[in-house]
């Protein structure tokens, strides 16, 4: 025998007016919270971002770009920027490669000439002492000649045509200890006659004793 007891409403509209079974699924839904049910669906315009955010977004990339190129900066600090010029200093072998006369053999890498008399061997620096160009050597006519304005100077690389002013510079010669021939072009001897200036090319380091 069923003791639950029987849920009962009065329900005028049923057939049966004195009771109505009510199921448990025909109970009302509980009331969902005020504040859920009135929350507004998210539009795109609310999607935007705001005007405050943005600016502060364009303020703070601003300050990391500008963090950003002064660490660069500091960075370069550590990688100087330098100038390898190539250098003036050469070893061209021993007096005795050399014979007499004028040697070519350096013109091309260091731009200069080995001369070799039966007392001394020097080294004539290729520049025209004119405009800078550098000459030319003509065995058949024992002389240099300068292709840009035809200054021409004897084996000695000294001038006695054309607008050249001067002999040719010569380039300092010393022997390291093991005889070698040591150049540097940095150092020049020159002879500056039209401005009565000194004779250099007979000082030391002009040129080597053979
Ligand atoms: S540069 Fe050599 S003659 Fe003018």
């Amino acid at each position: 025998m069923d003791d639950s007891p029987a849920i009962t409403s009065a329900n005028p509209s049923a057939e049966n007016p004195a009771t109505t079974v009510v199921k448990p699924a025909d109970k009302p839904a509980p009331a969902r919270p005020a504040s859920a049910a009135a929350k507004p669906p998210i539009t795109t315009e609310e999607k935007k971002p705001e005007p405050g955010r943005v600016r502060r977004r364009l303020i703070w990339s601003a300050v990391w770009a500008y963090l950003a190129a002064n660490f660069l900066m500091f960075l370069r600090f550590f990688f100087p920027r330098a100038l390898f010029e190539p250098s003036t200093v050469h070893n061209i072998g021993y007096p005795s490669d050399f014979a007499l006369g004028v040697n070519e053999k350096f013109k091309q890498a260091y731009r200069i000439w080995v001369v070799k008399e039966p007392d001394r061997l020097f080294v004539i620096f290729a520049r025209c002492t004119h405009l800078g160009c550098t000459p030319d050597w003509k065995p058949n006519e024992n002389k240099f000649k300068c292709p840009c304005h035809g200054s021409g100077y004897t084996p000695e690389g000294i001038n006695f045509e054309g607008p050249a002013p001067r002999p040719m510079d010569r380039a300092h010669v010393e022997l390291d200890p093991t005889g070698a021939i040591v150049v540097d072009t940095s150092r020049l001897y020159t002879w500056d006659r039209s401005k009565g200036g000194r004779d250099e090319f007979n000082d030391p380091g002009a040129y080597i004793p053979v």
